[in-house]
């Protein structure tokens, strides 16, 4: 299997909500990607490709965390997606990993993630690291976080604030 991972294009929009569509079986996650852009909250978007096909997509748009007495940039992991015939072949691992080098390169320092801890655990995220942030979307072992640069979380406590398309 010959898998492309890039930047999503403009052309690319249709295919991205499709996917999303897809893999979530409903539209939510594909109109918040649309929200997202519209925005201009898509810090790093990256497609997967085969023979020219988009088997999967990853969104990172900007959180803050708020703590006492400072505001610090971060990023949030959601949604991703890959076409459900494609699932369990390691186009998500691949997705996580391309992303994460784009938000690094980016110079973001801390990424979250609301998602499967089984899945996320295997590139970083933990459960632990998230503690002491709160999520206003809670989610126990589900919420986590990873430090891009290290010593990013080092005594940090505080809320996450997601950018308007999260909650509208
Ligand atoms: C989550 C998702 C993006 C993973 O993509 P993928 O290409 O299948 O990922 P990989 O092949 O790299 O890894 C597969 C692993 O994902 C994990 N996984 C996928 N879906 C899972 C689920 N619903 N519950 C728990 N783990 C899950 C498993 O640990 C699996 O590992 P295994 O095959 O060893 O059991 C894909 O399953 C998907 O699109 N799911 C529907 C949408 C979704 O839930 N997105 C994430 C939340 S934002």
């Amino acid at each position: 299997m010959n898998i492309t991972l890039r930047p999503e294009r403009t052309e690319d929009r249709q295919s991205i909500w499709n996917v999303n569509h897809a893999a979530f079986g409903n539209d939510a996650e594909a109109n918040l990607v649309d929200a997202l852009r519209k925005g201009g909250f898509a810090t790093v978007s990256v497609v997967a490709e085969i023979d020219g096909e988009i088997v999967g997509h990853i969104l990172f748009s900007p959180v803050s965390i708020l703590t006492s007495d400072q505001t610090i940039a971060a990023v949030s992991l959601a949604p991703m997606a890959v076409q459900p015939r494609y699932q369990r072949q390691g186009i998500g691992s691949k997705l996580v990993q391309s992303g994460l080098q784009s938000c690094r390169d980016q110079g973001c320092q801390i990424a979250v993630v609301l998602g499967h801890p089984k899945f996320y655990s295997r590139f970083g995220f933990s459960s632990d690291l998230a503690r002491p942030l709160e999520s206003p979307f809670g989610g126990g072992e589900a919420w986590m976080a990873i430090e891009l640069v290290s010593g990013a979380l080092s005594g940090v406590t505080g809320s996450v604030q997601y950018s308007p398309p999260f909650t509208a």
